[in-house]
This record gives C-alpha cells, sequence and structure tokens, in this order.
C-alpha cells in the first residue's frame, strides 16, 4: 500500500473517528484542533466523547507514530498531501449550515500551500459547496500552487463509528481531476469495500439524499405504528413483514419515540433549505419532520393519559443520550420529552448509563440518579426513552415493588407486551 501523509482538520466525532481510523490503516495522520483544551486530553490519549474502540485506536496510533495532534492547520498543511476538512456545520436559526467554518480553513489552507494539495470536504455540506472551497482556495492561494477539491462524505453511526469506518457499506468518492482520484483511491486502498467515484456534486448530493431516506424510513414506520395502534395491529410484526421483502430491508424499520442525533434533524433541515434554494419546495421531508415530533407529544400524551393529570406526578425517565452507545445529548428526543412533561407539571428523576454529564448541560430542572432502581423509586410512571442494553436486563419485580403505581410506557418498545401484562404492570410501548 502507498502511506499519504493527511491532515484531518477538526476533531469531532466524524474528524477524530476518521483521523484515527486512516492512521490505523496505515497513513500518516496529523489531526487539528483550535480548541488548545482538546488537543492536550487528545495527546494525554483521552477520548472527548464516549465512543467504543475509538479510545484503543487512538492510543496505538499515537504510540507507532502514525497519529499526531496540533492546534496549527499550517502545520497539517505542510506535512499532508490530503487535507480533510471535518470541521462543524451547525444549523442557523433558518435551518441552513453555518459554513463559516468551513470557509475560514479553506482560507487557512489556501494561505498555507506550498505544493500540491487535495482538499477534501468530510463534513456533511449542502450540493455545490466544493464550489465555494474551490473558489477560497483560490482566492487565498497567492502562489498559484495547484490543488483539486474532492468530497468524501461520511456515513459513520456514532457508537459503532469505529466498525463503520473500517469495515463501510461504501466509500463515496467525489473528484474532478484523474490524480485527485487516484490518490483518494490510494487513501481507502486498505479498506475493504466498494468505492463509488462520482462528481463533486453527486458526491455531495449521496450523503444528504442518504440521511433523508433513513429520516423517511423512520418516519414512515412511526406514521406505521400509529396506524397500527388504532387498529390493533403490531408494528413490530408489520416492519419484519415489509423488511423481508430485500427492496425493503429490514434496518431503520424501529418504530419510537423519534430520531435524533447531530445528524438526521439537522441535515434534514438543511436539505430542505438547499432544496427550495434551488428552487424546490420538498414537502415530503417536511412531512418527515413533522411525524417525528409529532411522535414525541404522542409519547407524552400516552403518559397523561395513563395517569389523568401530570401536575405534581412524579415520572421517572430511562435513557437520555438520543441512541444507545452514546454520551450524545444533540437534540435527543429526551430534551423535548422531558421538557412537555415538566411544562405540564410533572417532577422527573432521570438516569442514564454515559450521557447524564452531557445532559445535566441543557437538562437542569430535573433529579439526577445514579441507578434504574433509585429513578423508579416512588414514581407514578417509568418512562423508556432510550433502549440501552443494560434496561432490558432490569430486574422487573424489583421496579415494580418500587414503582408507586406499576405504569410502565416504553418508547422503544424493549419489553414484551405480555410478560408486561401476567407480571401485573399496566404497559404502553409504540405500535403494539
Ligand atoms: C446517522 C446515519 O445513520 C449515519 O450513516 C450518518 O453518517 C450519520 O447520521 C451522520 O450523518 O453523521 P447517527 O446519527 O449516529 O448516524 O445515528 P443512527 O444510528 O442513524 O440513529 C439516528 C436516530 O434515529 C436515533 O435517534 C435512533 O434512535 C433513531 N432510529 C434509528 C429510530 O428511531 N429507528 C430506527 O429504526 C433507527
Amino acid at each position: 500500500m502507498k502511506t499519504i501523509n493527511i491532515g484531518m482538520i477538526g476533531t469531532g466525532y466524524v474528524g477524530l473517528t476518521s483521523g484515527a481510523c486512516l492512521a490505523h490503516i496505515g497513513h500518516n495522520v496529523i489531526c487539528v484542533d483550535n480548541d488548545e483544551a482538546k488537543i492536550k486530553t487528545l495527546l494525554r490519549g483521552e477520548i472527548p466523547f464516549y465512543e467504543p474502540k475509538l479510545d484503543q485506536i487512538v492510543k496505538e496510533n499515537v504510540q507507532n507514530g502514525r497519529l499526531k495532534f496540533t492546534t496549527k492547520i499550517s502545520e497539517a498543511v505542510k506535512a499532508s498531501t490530503v487535507l480533510f476538512i471535518a470541521v462543524g456545520t451547525p444549523p442557523k436559526e433558518t435551518g441552513e449550515p453555518d459554513l463559516s467554518y468551513v470557509e475560514n480553513v479553506a482560507k487557512e489552507i489556501g494561505e498555507a500551500m506550498t505544493d500540491y494539495k487535495i482538499i477534501v470536504e468530510k463534513s456533511t455540506v449542502p450540493v455545490k459547496t466544493g464550489e465555494w472551497v474551490h473558489e477560497t482556495i483560490t482566492r487565498y492561494n497567492k502562489r498559484n500552487i495547484p490543488f483539486d477539491v474532492a468530497s468524501n462524505p461520511e456515513f459513520l453511526r456514532e457508537g459503532s463509528a469505529v466498525g463503520d469506518f473500517l469495515e463501510p457499506d461504501r466509500v463515496v468518492v467525489g473528484v474532478e481531476s484523474e490524480k485527485a482520484k487516484q490518490i483518494m483511491l490510494d487513501v481507502y486502498a486498505p479498506i475493504n469495500g466498494p468505492v463509488l467515484v462520482t462528481d463533486i456534486k453527486s458526491a455531495e448530493l449521496i450523503k444528504h439524499a442518504s440521511n433523508a431516506f433513513l429520516s423517511t424510513k423512520i418516519s414512515f414506520i412511526n406514521a406505521i405504528s400509529i396506524i397500527c395502534e388504532l387498529s390493533g395491529a403490531s408494528v413490530e410484526k408489520v416492519a419484519e413483514g415489509m423488511g423481508l421483502d430485500k427492496r425493503i430491508g429490514p434496518s431503520f424499520l424501529q418504530a419510537g419515540v423519534g430520531y435524533g442525533g447531530f445528524c438526521f434533524p439537522k441535515d434534514i433541515m438543511a436539505f430542505i433549505r438547499i432544496a427550495y434554494e434551488l428552487g424546490y419546495d420538498y414537502r415530503l421531508l417536511k412531512e418527515v419532520e413533522r411525524i417525528n415530533e409529532e411522535q414525541k407529544d404522542r409519547f407524552v400524551k400516552k403518559i397523561e393519559g395513563l395517569l389523568w393529570n401530570l401536575r405534581e406526578k412524579q415520572i421517572g425517565v430511562l435513557g437520555l443520550a438520543f441512541k444507545p452507545n452514546t454520551d450524545d445529548m444533540r437534540f435527543a428526543p429526551s430534551i423535548d420529552i422531558i421538557a412537555k412533561l415538566t411544562a405540564a407539571g410533572a417532577k422527573v428523576k432521570a438516569y442514564d448509563p454515559h450521557s447524564m454529564d452531557n445532559a445535566k448541560k441543557i437538562i437542569t430542572n430535573i433529579e439526577y440518579c445514579n441507578d434504574p432502581y433509585e429513578v423508579v423509586k416512588d414514581c407514578d410512571a417509568l418512562a423508556i426513552i432510550t433502549e440501552w442494553e443494560e434496561f432490558k436486563k432490569l430486574d422487573l419485580t424489583k421496579i415494580k415493588s418500587l414503582l408507586k403505581l406499576p405504569i410502565v410506557v416504553d418508547g422503544r418498545n424493549i419489553y414484551d407486551p405480555k410478560t408486561m401484562e401476567q407480571m401485573g404492570f399496566i404497559y404502553r410501548s409504540i405500535g403494539r
């Protein structure tokens, strides 16, 4: 294999995972972040967030010298041929992504370049951002150094990002020159998975279209779950029956309290916005968003329906992160659900195995507990919001004896309705 010198600018979930994994497959990688405290943490071999397996890969590759960290973009530019831009693209009030971080990095790269570079968009950006990156680098590249822009969207899921990187369903590379194509193929040569080479705009669009489609699948099954509740069918059986059709597939058909995280909600907003700017009103995606919001409302109404009123009721919440195996609270359904519960006068006690430190910064008006049993003690109802493995193995007899009323409202369908009823619980789940 050819070893490539790579600069990874931005050490968030995407940048750090991609940088560490590229070092792991044999390249020399310098990760850059302007947050000095973060770089110090990483140099100590600590990871600033929870992501299974990532700490080990970072540690190994720092030790073998293939993974380095710096706060200076110019250092990475000097040492690398391929520069990935993996900085944040947070949503503005209007829903469109804030691309000023991407612009600043492009500017700094343009100023620092002294020999040929490929500048790769890794952050999720709207279609046609590549043109702006190209334009910005050209403006600041006073010495007229040759360069190429490329798009290489990431498809990593938090909680299984390392596995997704090393064994991907596909790698998408958008390029506009043969030289850039060859180097990008060298970067991914050690990875066992199909590589799709496209033009830059198509690569950019593949990312937004994929996340939009997956969100649509989730809202679709959530809408089906409502019809199941109204008709007496089971959403799990319906999803199983649909998923056996190879054209549909079984994944992303789990009904629940809706999707969250820093990808789907942000990307759907951005995609609706970019489509509008291009001249298309993407009403299908607006409906996907609306169904997702409605799902949280319906969950709270289910709890209220069992308790008559929420005022002064004590509700136990298990699970705060937007999904299991992450400590990420960004756009987590728990935030809106708890806000609705407390706005209606309920008191909330909560527990999450990994996200409580992050949750405490966002949700300040609830009591945080050390374990699930402390949560349920003297509660009028228990609400399950995230399907952590730990919650599937709880001692339900103990849970029942600790609850004031044996009411469980399960937003992720982790328990069997028959068993729960036999145990004497008043049990409600989603679409069953
Ligand atoms: C998602 C995509 O799956 C990745 O491919 C993509 O790279 C990433 O966004 C990104 O754009 O960076 P992630 O946000 O980590 O990854 O999480 P997912 O596992 O996709 O779950 C997203 C949300 O959908 C979670 O809240 C989850 O609970 C919910 N979900 C997922 C359901 O409600 N039902 C399902 O069947 C699947």
